[in-house]
């Protein structure tokens, strides 16, 4: 990651919500950034051949023990750089400011007057933009150094520049799409000031990712799962080693409907990938019979699943690597984190390497987001279908039964989920949601189904919209489209009588039921 920040931009995470949207937001602009720890050394920097750092919001304060802090002599030479938010109270300390906790927090939109363009705010066609603000210190005082280049009512320096020197502070976030004019100010330091250099889009990734893998000298071992990441891992593998990529989708029974046939189809019979399909269903449901505790669920198949992949690498072995489509969220997430705030999450997915193999673990989607590896993938050819799939939890069905896992209740589950997902689609639907389905327990309520009372079994539907998974919403769908999804399951899968509507966000629910 670190030679392909050559003419990128670093941006130094000090743990701000937005950290990650700088990235995002530079990539768009075709240039290259990634996050590196707040405190990486102005040495390493030269060494990258960076163009230019953007030093990250965070919700320390300056003058706390303990606060992260940047290399000093960052803040000395003719580093072009970018202070946003705290990163800004940092240079107006280093430089000998003053920075205040204000009596008022300062959080939304604030109308920010232009005084001097400065090479960052120039040519933006207005001399009042509609910023957001997020902060509860500010500078009280700049330095002799620093002169303002626009301010609002609460901030008057609200933009900065130091005298001589390519570097700017902002109170401001540009990296939201709340702030007027953001993107433009983000081209203005980054094409402007730094001059980096556009070298960056998923065609140029795509090329030198297939060159850079097509030097792994030995067998590759890849698991598919039907979803987008693991899909496109296995594509690009393809494409570099050719035959020396094996991959396997274990099929646990426990999937969504025509998940194996579609992975024969696209990955196999379209993109030619070397596929294994491997019926692992009766082991799966064996070992989880009588198991009602959902981590007790989890564990039984996590390790069903390590066992099964295991023997696979071991009939067909030996493999010098094993391909992972580890995301960059997942990278930060998964404690190899850059700044002091990143959030550690549980990763819940089964698998992982089995203790009794020893391959390289390879990752070539480390540096992207979902939404670049969905580009990378229309890009490769896979299917809209393939490419837009919603998340699928690793233990797959066996956490949308409640109760025991049953190959009824699961026939019901898949079977309602595909309604679920099939009429959302018909709406147009299924692509601005997060994720959509139907879960069932095991307790019976009464129908009546011509003259006849019935007992019989009520799924519930979630449909939820959410951005990271982290929090979630529960979707306010039209009567009319829940109307039909509840007419239709009840006609299509003859042991359901009543469909439910989950109205729980997450917190204090969690997408999953269980
Ligand atoms: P929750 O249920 O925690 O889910 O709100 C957040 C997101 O993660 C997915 N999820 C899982 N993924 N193994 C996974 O690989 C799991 O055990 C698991 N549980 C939840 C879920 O589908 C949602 O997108």
């Amino acid at each position: 990651m670190d030679q392909a920040l050559a003419g990128g931009i670093a941006v130094l995470d000090f743990g701000g919500q937005y950290a990650h949207l700088i990235c995002r937001r530079i990539r768009a602009l075709g240039v290259y950034s990634a996050l590196l720890p707040h405190d990486t050394p102005l040495g390493e920097l030269k060494r990258m051949e960076v163009a230019g750092v953007v030093l990250s919001g965070g919700p320390a304060s300056v003058y706390t023990e303990g606060a992260p802090k940047a290399d000093p002599h960052i803040f000395e030479g003719t580093l072009p750089m970018l202070g946003i938010c705290y990163g800004y109270q940092l240079m107006v300390k280093a430089h000998g400011g003053e920075v205040v906790r204000a009596d008022r927090r300062e959080y939304g939109r604030a109308s920010v007057k232009v005084v001097d363009g400065g090479g960052l705010l120039d040519g933006l066609g207005v001399d009042r933009l509609a910023c957001w603000m997020s902060h509860s210190d500010s500078p009280a005082r700049i330095p002799p150094s620093m002169h303002v280049l626009a301010s609002s009512e609460s901030s008057p320096y609200a933009a900065v520049k130091l005298a001589g020197s390519p570097q700017f502070g902002v109170q401001f976030h540009p990296e939201v799409s709340h702030t007027e004019k953001g993107q433009e100010v983000l081209s203005n330091f980054v094409l402007g000031v730094c001059r980096a250099q556009k070298n960056w889009s998923m065609q140029s990734f795509l090329r030198q990712s297939v060159e850079s893998l097509s030097k792994l000298d030995g067998r590759v071992l890849c698991a598919v799962s039907g979803g987008v990441d693991s899909s496109v891992t296995a594509a690009l593998l393809s494409r570099a080693v050719g035959d020396r990529l094996r991959s396997v989708f274990i099929d646990t029974g426990l999937l969504r409907e025509g998940e194996g046939e579609q992975v024969r189809r696209f990955l196999g019979q379209e993109l030619g990938v070397n596929v294994a399909i491997v019926d692992a269903t009766d082991r799966f449901l064996e070992g989880l019979e009588g198991v009602r505790d959902p981590e007790e669920k989890r564990k039984v198949v996590g390790k069903t699943f390590a066992d099964v992949f295991e023997e696979f690498a071991k009939d067909e072995g030996p493999f010098a690597y094993l391909a992972q489509g580890t995301l960059y969220p997942d990278v930060i997430e998964s404690g190899r984190s850059t700044g002091p705030a990143s959030v550690i999450k549980t990763h819940h997915n089964v698998g992982g390497l089995p203790a009794g193999l020893s391959m390289k673990v390879v990752e070539p989607l480390r540096e992207l987001y979902k939404d670049e590896v969905r580009e990378l993938g229309t890009l490769m050819g896979l299917p809209s279908t393939v490419v837009e799939k919603h998340p699928f939890p690793g233990p797959g069905l066996a956490v949308r039964v409640v109760g025991e896992v049953t190959r009824e209740k699961l026939r019901i589950c898949r079977e309602s989920s595909r309604i679920v997902e099939r009429i959302l689609g018909e709406e147009g639907l299924y692509g601005k949601v997060w994720q959509a389905f139907a879960y069932v327990g095991d307790d019976k309520v009464t129908g009546v189904l011509g003259d006849e009372r019935k007992l019989g079994y009520q799924v519930t539907v979630k449909v939820v919209e959410s951005v990271d998974a982290m929090t979630a919403d529960w979707s306010r769908l039209d009567p009319r489209v829940l109307e039909r999804i509840s007419n239709a399951i009840t006609n299509e899968v003859s042991e359901v009588v009543a469909v439910a509507y989950s109205i729980s966000s997450k917190p204090p629910a969690t997408i999953e039921p269980q």
